[in-house]
């Protein structure tokens, strides 16, 4: 068996609160070969994070390291001089944090980003950084003129490619992304997981995939851990896990999994709720007949594609429903929930006596509508 990169052993984190002692972390052991992808799972709380953070040296008050070792490269790093550890965390760890295309620095455009996270290399001048920032994003799927843009240009998908071009700007040993796509529609996933993965094997570092989605993990990953509750309590191959999980609580994890056209998915499709079907005339015309909405354009201003195509937006007012707006990332869904807000008016309109009546309601908008925004 090959030397191990990452070697934890018998590693306890305690967060010490006044209230009480937070065990968030109890006698793990883990160990990842190089090139090795091992997938974290658990449910939120679990201590991933926080195995994380041991790792990278971040912790920080009230957690600590109780007992335990973790070695990188047979270097011991629990009790290390914090310098050091910040060295050698730069040379051969990245750690994407969880949320981290939300914490791309807002004031500082992509390349002078990724142009810090090259500094670290000394001796690389203007020109050089210039061309391995260019490289960085086109190995990432990224066109080179996102470089001179400002992180709120960028969609989802665009910013956690970015945080990946940050991750592998220097060679590494050790890629530690915890949740990195679970902010990102299923779509946008499927896109950047493959970049993710070429590029931790384009520089030969192993990998732990932190995150709940098993799903995920069964395409992503060779060997799953799985924690519960600060303990780890299964550690195997992906296939073993899935076909023979040893404990109930990997069980549960596992059968959560919608499959699309799937038992699960199948099954709540074909029992519809109860509840009788809204007869005609009874509904809630949310979005004006035929509204359609485009962004920018103006006297000066390039006109953009349009973000809503034409639609009616119609709802039974009885009885009350749940009703799911999915699309990919980008697709018009918060500019058609801003419509039925009133937040944003349509570009367009057909003319009718319905439209007449919502405009009237349109003056109210707010009335009766509750909206809780997506990322808060
Ligand atoms: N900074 C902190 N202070 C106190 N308790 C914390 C802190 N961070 C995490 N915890 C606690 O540690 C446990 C593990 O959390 P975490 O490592 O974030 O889990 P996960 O990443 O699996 O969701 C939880 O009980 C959580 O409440
Ligand atoms: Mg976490």
């Amino acid at each position: 068996m090959s030397v191990p990169v990452l070697d934890i052993g018998g590693l306890s984190v305690t967060y010490g609160l006044r209230e009480g002692v937070v065990r968030a972390v109890q006698d793990v052991s883990l160990r990842l070969v190089p090139g090795e992808r091992l997938g974290l799972v658990g449910e939120s709380g679990s201590g991933k994070t926080t195995t994380a953070l041991a790792v990278m040296g971040m912790l920080r008050e009230p957690g600590f390291v109780e007992s335990g070792s973790i070695r990188l490269d047979g270097t011991e790093l629990v009790g290390m001089d914090p310098k050091a550890m910040a060295r050698l965390r730069l040379r051969q760890v990245s750690y994407v944090p969880q949320g981290a295309m939300n914490a791309l620095n807002p004031v500082l455009r992509v390349r002078t980003s990724i142009a810090h996270a090259i500094r670290a290399h000394e001796g690389v001048d203007n020109a050089e950084k210039a061309r391995r920032v260019a490289n960085l994003l086109d190995e990432v799927g990224l066109a080179p003129e996102v470089a001179t843009r400002y992180p709120h240009k960028l969609s989802g998908g665009m910013k956690q490619r970015v945080c990946i071009a940050l991750a592998i700007a220097l060679s590494l040993r050790l890629i530690i992304a915890d949740e990195p796509t679970s902010a990102l529609d299923v779509v946008t996933q499927r896109q950047v997981m493959p970049t993710l993965e070429a590029m931790q094997t384009r520089v030969g570092a192993a990998m732990i995939l932190i995150g709940h989605d098993m799903g995920l993990m069964a395409q992503s990953v060779d060997r799953v851990a799985v924690m519960r509750r600060g303990r780890l309590v299964e550690d195997g191959a992906v296939r073993q896990v899935f076909a023979a999980p040893s404990e109930p609580y990997t069980a549960e994890l596992i059968h959560s999994v919608p499959i699309v056209g799937g038992a699960t998915v199948r099954a709540a499709v074909q029992a519809p709720s109860a509840a009788p079907r809204a007869t005609t005339g009874d509904t809630l015309l949310l979005v004006p007949h035929g509204a359609s909405k485009s962004y920018g354009g103006g006297l000066l201003r390039k006109p953009q594609p349009p973000a809503l195509h034409p639609l009616d937006f119609i709802l039974p007012a009885t009885p009350a429903r749940i009703v799911a707006v999915v699309g990919q990332s980008g697709s018009g869904k918060t500019t058609l929930g801003s419509l039925v807000r009133g937040f944003t008016p349509p570009c367009c309109l057909a003319a009718s006596p319905t439209n007449a009546r919502a405009s009237r309601a349109a003056a109210h908008p707010a009335d009766g509508i509750r909206s809780c925004a997506s990322d808060v």
